[in-house]
């Protein structure tokens, strides 16, 4: 549902990676459906997104609208009996995280957030070393994530809650509370840009136990996008981008190294991963994942919504979501 960037890389690395079926494409426009159909060989194409949300043989449907329609289309999905997988963040804000979590466990459908990072092997494994204990007492979590952008990108549009809140900050802030849960105390810095949208933003955290975090996300140019979990025992230190496949090291105070090891990538390499979990997940009949519960997503947002409160930046109508905008 809305068949743009994302939903090219999920459908390759899907057709490539796993036996799953795109059974049909919904776009605004019945055009960019057929031609999306034609190019990934997909056998059903719709012009609207209520009749995908309609359309027999579908069991789940992937939400890859930009942030301003994911509530709406989720709510589409829901309300047709559908399962959802929702591209990331799970809404604009909290609020909208809220509602899609309680209307998917009212209507009895599976609902998630499509952060793929943590379906990557490596988080696996990153998953087990936390729990083990191996880092001794979490301190300090830092990440980052800026990407260069061309001028034409969604991302400069006020109208579509641009900026590198929710493409890019969404990544670090998932991890860090993930590892460290909501913070207490926040405060952030903006620089604005001139298309009207954060430009850039920098947040240092602490939490209940005296731990703190920093996170920095911006649209001015790449970074190493590297995150590090600092403990009392050892540091893991993800190489960047931390957010897609490659390698992670658990490192001790005395030079000794654990290097977990797997090939990096893209989307291409990585997004399959993720698809794989949510089919096994509704196979056994679950309604939300594991590795990425709707309260985690909800979490993660009350804390991009913190940011934003302290920036001050405003996104557009964010209690009436709807697909309007540019075609
Ligand atoms: N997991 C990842 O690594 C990753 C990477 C990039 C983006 N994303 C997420 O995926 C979502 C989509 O990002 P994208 O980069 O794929 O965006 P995109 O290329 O702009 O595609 C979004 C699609 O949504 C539809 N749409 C619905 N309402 C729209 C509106 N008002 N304006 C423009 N398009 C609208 C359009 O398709 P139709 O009009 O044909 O329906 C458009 O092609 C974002 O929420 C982003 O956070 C995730």
């Amino acid at each position: 549902m809305g068949p743009g960037w994302i939903a090219e890389r999920f459908t390759e690395s899907l057709q490539a990676h796993t036996r799953q079926v795109i059974a049909a494409v919904g776009s605004r426009s019945l055009s960019r459906s057929k031609s999306f159909a034609e190019a990934y060989n997909i056998p059903a194409a719709y012009g609207s997104y209520e009749e995908l949300a309609a359309a027999p043989d579908v069991d789940i449907i992937y939400v890859c609208t930009p942030h301003t329609g994911h509530h709406a289309a989720a709510v589409l999905a829901i309300d047709a009996g559908k399962h959802v997988l929702i591209e990331k963040p799970l809404g604009l804000d909290a609020d909208q995280a809220r509602d899609i979590a309680e209307r998917s466990e009212a209507a009895g459908v599976f609902a998630a957030e499509a952060m793929w990072t943590f379906f990557l092997p490596k988080f696996d494994v990153i998953r087990q070393i936390l729990d083990a204990g191996t880092l001794g007492t979490i301190t300090t979590v830092v990440a980052e994530y800026g990407e260069h952008f061309d001028p034409t990108h969604r991302i400069f549009d006020p109208q579509l809650a641009g900026g590198p809140l929710l493409d890019l900050g969404t990544y670090p802030l998932a991890l860090i509370t993930e590892v460290l849960g909501s913070p207490r105390r926040l405060h952030a810095l903006g620089q604005p840009h001139e298309s009207g949208v954060n430009a850039q933003l920098s947040a240092v955290m602490q939490f209940d136990d005296g731990a703190q975090a920093v996170v920095n996300a911006h649209l001015h140019n790449f970074t190493p996008t590297a995150a590090t979990i600092v403990g009392s025992q050892a540091t893991l230190v993800i190489e960047g981008p931390f957010n897609m496949p490659g390698a992670f090291e658990v490192r001790f105070p005395d030079g000794r190294r654990l290097r977990h090891e797997e090939p990096s990538g893209g989307h291409y390499e990585g997004l399959h991963f993720e698809a794989a979990a949510v089919a096994r997940a509704v196979a056994a009949g679950k309604m939300q994942l594991s590795q990425r519960t709707l309260a985690a997503s909800i979490r993660t947002l009350e804390v991009a919504d913190e940011i934003r409160r302290q920036l001050g930046v405003v996104f557009p109508n964010p209690k009436t979501p709807t697909f309007e905008g540019k075609i």
